[in-house]
């Protein structure tokens, strides 16, 4: 069995490393042997455990799972050069995780928020010649999809990795509209959970614009709200919001 050997120990490489669990040997390298053993505990599974003052990455498929912030000081107490690194640190370029770690190869990877229920939508990009095994390990949290560069990953980015967040924006406008025209809480939440989890599943398969066809019936109710949205500048708001995230992506 390939050995995956994470290196920090927090959520995402919990959640990564269930996806793996089964088809790979699973190490642990971490600051605190406390906090392997309660890795190991979540994960259910014998893991290899080390610590990371001078451990050695020599010829190791490495999963790095720090704090972006980390990478300067991890780099002063690894050792060896690692046969490929997988990244998943936000922000973090190629170029920085070669410089400090001289991996032989490197790929970064954007998972989003959904990892922690397998349903993440991962971005990746680096070595070409890692891009199957980068689909495989990645595969592990949802769905991945390879692109050619990191200016690609940085507006991949702010469409999914922020994405949630402007998703639930609104998730919560739509049910608070509901509320207000006196639907109880409860229902207008129940509602809007049904209502995401559909559309889910319709828009995998249909373009929006059809999706939306399909229900705007001339001088309706859908027709009425739709004007609504448009008249407060939503599609435009949407644009900028991957226009101003995606900038920010490059600043940091
Ligand atoms: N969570 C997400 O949805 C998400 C999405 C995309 C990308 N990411 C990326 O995933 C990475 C990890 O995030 P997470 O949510 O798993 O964070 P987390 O749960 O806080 O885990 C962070 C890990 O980094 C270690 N660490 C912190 N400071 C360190 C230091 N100075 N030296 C060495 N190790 C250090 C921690 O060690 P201790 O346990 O010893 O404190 C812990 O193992 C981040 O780079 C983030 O950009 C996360």
């Amino acid at each position: 069995m390939k050995t995956i050997t994470f290196i920090g120990n927090g959520n995402m490489a919990l959640s990564i490393a269930q996806g793996l669990k089964d088809s790979y040997k699973i190490e642990v390298v971490g600051r605190s042997m406390d906090k392997i053993n309660a890795f190991e505990e979540k994960l259910d599974v014998k893991i290899d455990k080390a610590l990371m003052d001078n451990y050695n990455m020599a010829d190791k498929t490495v999963m790095l799972c720090v704090k972006p912030a980390n990478v300067e000081e991890i780099a002063t107490i690894l050792t060896g050069k690692a046969k490929v690194i997988y990244s998943v640190l936000a922000g973090t370029s190629l170029a920085k995780l070669k410089e400090n770690l001289n991996p032989h190869a490197v790929v970064r990877t954007m998972p989003n928020l959904a990892a922690s229920i397998q349903k993440s939508m991962t971005t990746l990009t680096g070595d070409i010649e890692y891009k199957e095994e980068a689909q495989k390990l990645l595969g592990a949290i949802g769905e991945t999809r390879w692109l050619s560069s990191e200016k690609e990953i940085d507006i991949a980015t702010a469409l999914a990795g922020s994405g949630p967040a402007y998703l639930a924006l609104i998730a919560e406008s739509l049910a608070d509209g509901a509320v207000k025209q006196g639907l109880k809480r409860d229902d207008a939440m129940a509602i809007m959970r049904g209502l995401f989890g559909g559309f889910g599943e319709l828009i995998q398969n249909i373009h929006p614009a059809l999706l939306k066809d399909g229900v705007m019936s001339p001088g309706g109710t859908t027709a009425a709200g739709y004007g609504a949205l448009e008249d407060g500048n939503v599609r435009a708001s949407c644009m900028n919001a991957i226009d101003k995230a995606y900038t920010k992506a490059t600043q940091l």
